[in-house]
């Protein structure tokens, strides 16, 4: 320790779907060490996709550790790591015993669409019984439907929390067991990450961070509370909810490690943090970020703004405690780099994620060939859980090469329909698209995504976003380096490296020919499973 140099860094833990990353900042976004790792993903049956949670853990602990090491060998002590921040993937249930801290059952994962009966069920519920509005006032049907929307910024859907978390109870026996025993804890990945790193069933706190619970299904987008109608219309106690935080403050401290008694200062949903990361502070900012699925976040400041059509209101993230939040629009897109990785390992198309870009550059163009990749159903704009993936246009002349094209388009399409669909919304047209993520290192994915989405795309020069969200609200919470998360222009010396644009190079004839075939293509993958 005491050759080492004394640094002043924050760390930031970002929990992705698909793998764990551990990064340490210094205050120009600097990136001083950094370790990645893949986990198991768990597919038992069609349309299943479950995580083991104490994996996620594991590989957590491992990334800290290596990074932390990394560091020490770049002549740097490791208590230069000041605060850390987590970010984390959405939505994915976890559920843990309160006596013992172990989970109870696999999490199941946001892409998830087993539980679409429960949907019915409760899209049944609507109709006929209505949601609770006020003591005795129901509000059924449709106006039922928009009555969940308006509490929660949400539809109902497969996707959410409260839907997974219903399916575990009832169909897991250990869960049961726990639940009617009051011994069951619940929390999104933030939670569970927060419960273990501070003492896990030794003292560990059960908190949720407010970005992450309004993707639940049971909080109030206004008041920032669970809220008693939900909870009593979707049947859970409330002693199995954590106590909700904001985005940034100090919630409790490493218990064990390389951190120990290092602050936790920032918890946040990965696309929430990617959009603070990209510095999109100001209403009618937006990013969209590449990961396993592709989330466009646009933000409406103070304003809760309502889709009609398809897309979500979300928070964005509450500066610290008591604090106003801010909020944002959001398109979320199932399938981006998951098709990737599905070309790699199902197909055996390509060997690194980073070969679709040969790939797919190999040939003019797609050959006529549309991919519409709904794995899972396809979420917005189009909300259809019954939608089934879809490969059209092939013929004797189609090669792996015009698939890997079609899958680079595909995301391109995907991204226009929400951007088609907040048009309508904002009655703003934007103009060009900051983006992140694993999937745009490649150059010919986001030259497809101009040329076929027909707006620029603006690529950072160090677009590890999400972390750096999470990294600017956690140095924020212990004012550190002057940062105030409830004013954006204390961030200003962050991250500016500058970007590199693509511009739209395809004919509007052309964009507009291979918009209405993938509009054809989704029609005819919907409805698929009845
Ligand atoms: O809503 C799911 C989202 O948070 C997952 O993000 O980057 O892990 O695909 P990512």
């Amino acid at each position: 320790m005491s050759d080492l140099r004394l640094g002043e860094f924050v760390g930031s833990l970002d929990c992705g779907t698909t793998s764990v990353r551990f990064i340490v900042f210094d205050q120009y976004a600097n990136i001083i060490a950094q370790h990645q790792l893949e986990f198991p993903q768990y597919y038992p049956a069609p349309g299943w996709h479950e995580h083991d949670a104490d994996e996620i853990q594991q590989v957590s602990n491992e990334c800290v550790a290596e990074a932390c090491r990394k560091l020490e060998e770049a002549q740097w002590a490791k208590e230069s790591i000041r605060v850390i921040g987590v970010t984390n993937q959405r939505e994915t249930t976890v559920v843990w015993s309160r006596s013992t801290g172990r989970p109870l059952c696999r999490a199941i994962v946001w892409t998830d669409s087993r539980t679409k009966n429960i949907v019915a069920h409760f899209e049944k519920i609507l109709a006929a019984t209505g949601i609770e509005i006020e003591t005795g006032q129901f509000r059924r049907g449709v106006d039922g439907v928009e009555a969940l929307r308006e509490i929660t910024g949400l539809g109902l859907s497969t996707y959410f929390s409260a839907i997974k978390l219903r399916w575990m109870i009832d169909n897991d026996d250990d869960v049961k067991r726990a639940y009617e025993a009051d011994n069951l804890l619940f929390g999104t990945v933030e939670s569970w990450i927060a419960y273990n790193l501070t003492g896990g069933a030794s003292g560990g706190i059960h908190v949720g961070e407010v970005t992450n619970a309004s993707r639940t299904l049971l909080m109030n987008l206004r008041t920032l509370q669970w809220d008693d109608r939900l909870l009593k219309f979707f049947g859970f106690r409330p002693s199995i909810l954590p106590k909700l935080v904001s985005s940034s403050e100090v919630y409790g401290h490493v218990a064990s490690g390389p951190l120990k008694g290092v602050p936790i200062g920032a918890l946040i949903g990965d696309q929430q943090g990617a959009l603070v990361g990209n510095k999109c502070f100001g209403q009618g900012e937006a990013k969209c970020t590449y990961g396993t699925g592709a989330f466009l976040l646009f933000c409406t400041g103070d304003d809760i703004v309502k889709s009609s059509h398809g897309l979500l209101s979300t928070v964005a993230y509450q500066p610290g405690p008591g604090a106003a939040p801010v909020y944002a629009v959001e398109g979320s897109i199932g399938v981006a780099g998951a098709a990737i990785k599905w070309l790699r390992d199902s197909m055996g198309f390509i060997k690194s994620a980073e070969e679709i870009n040969t790939l797919a550059v190999s040939v003019p163009d797609t050959g006529g060939v549309y991919f519409v990749p709904a794995f899972s159903g396809l979420l917005a704009p189009y909300w259809d859980p019954g939608a089934a993936g879809l490969l059209i246009g092939l013929s004797a002349y189609t090669t792996p090469a015009h698939i890997a094209r079609a899958t680079t388009e595909a995301n391109a399409f995907q991204t226009r329909a929400i951007l088609e669909s907040m048009k309508l919304d904002s009655k703003t047209d934007l103009k060009h698209l900051k983006v992140d993520g694993g999937m745009t290192n490649g150059d010919v994915c986001m030259e497809v995504l101009a040329d076929v989405g027909g707006f620029e795309v603006v690529r950072p020069e160090m677009r590890e976003s999400t972390a750096l969200g999470s990294a600017l609200l956690a140095g924020a919470s212990i004012h550190l380096f002057g940062w105030d998360s409830s004013d954006p222009r204390t961030f200003a010396q962050v991250n500016t490296k500058g970007s590199k644009t693509f511009i739209p190079r395809l004919s509007d004839k052309e964009r507009k020919r291979r918009w209405l075939m993938w509009l054809c293509a989704v029609e005819r993958s919907k409805g698929w499973e009845k």
